[in-house]
């Protein structure tokens, strides 16, 4: 793995990117809203602690989001050669890593297909995706590893439905993308998980404008005629991997940190209308993002009174920001799901914020809604202590969760 901080930096990688326990999120925060961070490999960047600070750099046009080699995870969305090797640029398409004009040209080829709206019209069918792993579940006994039966065949269900991926295939592309997304993953396992995942969209490209008009995001897409092939094999990509992965990790996450939270699950199982804030405190408090966003300063730039150089790394460390006093006042590092805690920049901030949060908040809405009325004791079915927490992985989780329920 590669080591983000030294050890020289005044941070430790632990104080950095360890469960972002009481105290720990606020001693960075002293540190400084925005302080000098030395990456493993010697440059000299900045870590961004605080929430006005962070939507201030997310929100300027003078940081690129292209390829950062400083990145322990940089090379996720690299172009691969045929010969395997990355040609150390982004792939064309993989929006997120891109700046205007492309960026914008490719968000809104798709934009429309991720409105309020539209995510709106989506929730009954996705009420039923949810109710059929509950049913799954129950049918199982009274125990079951809630990330494998429920948190993560949610959002995998969902975006493959969207994107006309079939469901079966899934092989082709979940064990490649939590490879991706580990720090422990080589460069060279990194780049042929790429490969793999990348040559399995482009098949289903090909497919796809073979039999044009299909219902489905991808299909429409193609429909556009907007992007070129390699666009749109990793535009489906992107959408893919961001879709599943994140959306899981709230699920498993959440329904750990309420379960060990009883006050406050109990106001989420007699108050229901207390659900949209109560997404969006989970999206507070667990703040799953741990390695970026990152940015990169195109010229110089004065920043909260520091003077950030041309070429300076940005890292934005989003628990931090979300658990900054100044912007949640009363006790940040506190579970309140009746806490105003919208603004918190768990989904970014700026041109890249988050294109599927709609649908991601309408997954959790549903998603902790139903399980505990169909679950209302449910419990862990293991010591909190040994439940296997994702440290080792860019999105922060639980890699499972044992669970037990009565019959
Ligand atoms: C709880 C779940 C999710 C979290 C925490 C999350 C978080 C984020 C964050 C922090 C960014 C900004 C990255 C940056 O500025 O560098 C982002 C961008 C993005 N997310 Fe999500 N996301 C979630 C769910 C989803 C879902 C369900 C989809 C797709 C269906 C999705 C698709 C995207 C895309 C396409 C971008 C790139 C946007 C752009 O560059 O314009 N995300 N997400």
């Amino acid at each position: 793995m590669s080591e983000l901080i030294s050890e020289e930096s005044p941070l430790t990688r632990e104080d950095l990117f360890g469960p972002p326990g009481p105290g720990e999120v606020a001693r960075i925060r002293e540190v400084g809203r925005i302080s000098r961070l030395r990456f493993a490999d010697g440059h000299i960047g900045w870590v961004v602690t605080g929430h006005r600070q962070v939507r201030e750099v997310l929100s300027s046009p003078k940081f690129t989001t292209g390829p950062d080699k400083h990145h322990p995870l940089d090379l996720r969305f690299h172009r691969v050669s045929s010969d395997g090797k990355t040609e150390h640029k982004v792939a064309p398409g993989t929006f997120l890593r891109q700046d205007p004009p492309e960026h914008t040209r490719l968000r809104k080829l798709l934009q429309g297909q991720f409105t309020v709206r539209r995510m709106n019209q989506l929730s009954v069918w996705i009420g039923e995706i949810v109710d059929d792993r509950l049913a799954h579940m129950r049918s199982l006994g009274g125990r079951a590893n809630l990330v494998e039966e429920f948190a993560l065949p949610v959002p995998s269900l969902v975006i493959c439905a969207l994107l006309g991926v079939d469901y079966d295939d899934r092989h082709r592309f979940q064990d490649d993308t939590v490879k991706m997304l580990s720090l422990e993953t080589s460069p060279e396992e990194t780049l042929e998980a790429l490969a793999r995942i990348q040559l399995f969209m482009r098949e289903l490209v090909a497919r796809k404008k073979a039999a044009p008009g299909g219902d489905d995001i991808l299909s429409d897409l193609l429909a556009t005629g907007g992007p070129t092939d390699e666009e749109a094999t990793n535009m489906a990509m992107l959408l893919l991997l961001a879709g599943h992965e994140t959306t899981a990790n709230m699920l498993g996450l959440g329904t750990f940190t309420l379960l060990r939270h009883p006050a406050q699950l109990e106001i989420l199982k007699n108050e229901p209308e207390v659900i949209d804030n109560a997404v969006e405190e989970l999206m507070r408090y667990l703040s799953i993002i741990r390695f970026g966003p990152l940015r990169t300063a195109t010229e110089d730039v004065e920043i909260d009174g520091h003077l950030i150089k041309a070429g300076d790394t940005m890292l934005m460390h989003v628990p931090a920001a979300n658990r900054d006093p100044d912007r949640f006042p009363g006790d940040p590092e506190a579970l309140d799901l009746r806490r105003p805690a919208s603004g918190h920049v768990g989904f970014g901030h700026g041109i890249h914020q988050c294109l599927g949060q709609q649908l991601a908040r309408i997954e959790m809405r549903i998603g902790f809604t139903r399980l505990f009325q169909e679950f209302p004791d449910l419990r862990l079915d293991i010591e909190p202590e040994d439940v296997p927490m994702r440290e080792n992985m860019g999105v922060y989780g639980v890699h499972s969760l044992p669970v037990a329920w009565s019959v």
